[in-house]
């Protein structure tokens, strides 16, 4: 079981987009994949069709409850969810003093049925805030998007920091496994510019495809789809299906690294 946290504290970078997507592309090559929404905006939950989670992943956290039992099966084959909610704009006060407050997440995931799901995905809010935390102790992964429409670079040395202070300190196991540049416009100059800078910088982490500017990915959620499901053709789905395919491959070469 892969557990990756999708993450850039900057909101509008393509986070929410990337998780629902590639969840559903991924499950497309038949993979079984848990979607974690730890955003009170709650926006991938309403994207594959919950309105209100309710309290229970803030239940959870808090420390009542099983995450197994917070799981719904999606519309869509092989997409499970532990929807968010409202109720989790309170949840970093209300564990604010716990002891090991950032490994509960690590904790309930590990809870979890073995042989379940092969892929966890968390969607994060757009913070450093405890949640991000508390996704980065129990992931072993990391996906950063980026929207590469504006100079979206300042930020992402405070998350790289972030991540190597998590490394350090509470999960020795975690890398960055891609930075992917989102809503890339291959008329602009400054898309283009930008999805070099990342390259120079980043090098194999940034995927040979990005996700390319794709109207259909912005209509999707209104209808409630992942866009393999609202438009299987077009540039969105073919992008999010490479994705897929490009974390698959870097799974089996780290497994086999190890
Ligand atoms: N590749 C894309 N093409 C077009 N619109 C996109 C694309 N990726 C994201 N968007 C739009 O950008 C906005 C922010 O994306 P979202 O995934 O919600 O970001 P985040 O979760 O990081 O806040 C949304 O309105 C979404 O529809
Ligand atoms: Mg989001």
């Amino acid at each position: 079981m892969r557990t990756i946290a999708v993450t850039n504290q900057k909101g509008g970078s393509g986070k929410t987009t990337t998780a629902v997507n590639l969840a559903a592309a991924l499950a497309e090559t038949r993979r079984k994949v848990l979607l974690i929404d730890l955003d009170p905006q709650a926006s991938a939950s309403s994207w594959l069709g919950v309105a209100d989670g309710g309290k229970g992943l803030f239940e959870l956290l808090v420390g009542n409850g099983n995450l197994v039992d917070l799981v719904y099966e999606t519309a869509f084959a092989g997409v499970s969810l532990v929807p968010g909610s409202n109720w989790m704009v309170g949840v970093e006060k209300a564990m604010a003093g716990e002891v090991g407050a950032e490994t509960v997440l690590r904790k309930a995931i590990q809870s979890l049925p073995r042989n379940r799901w092969d892929i966890i995905l968390l969607d994060c809010p757009p913070s450093l805030g405890l949640m991000v935390v508390s996704a980065l102790v129990a992931a072993q992964e990391v996906v950063v998007p980026v929207e590469a429409h504006v100079m979206a670079l300042s930020g992402l040395a405070n998350l790289l920091q972030t991540v190597e202070r998590v490394k350090e300190r509470l999960n020795p196991g975690l890398a960055i496994s891609t930075i992917l540049p989102c809503r890339v416009d291959v008329r602009k100059n400054l898309s283009k510019e930008v999805v070099e800078r990342l390259r120079s910088r980043f090098g194999r982490l940034v995927p040979p495809t990005v996700i390319r500017e794709n109207v259909r990915l912005a209509e999707a959620p209104s209808f409630e789809q992942p866009i393999t499901a609202y438009s299987p053709e077009s540039s969105g789905a073919v992008d999010y299906r490479a994705a897929a395919g490009e974390l698959l491959k870097r799974g089996k070469e780290r497994a086999r690294a190890r």
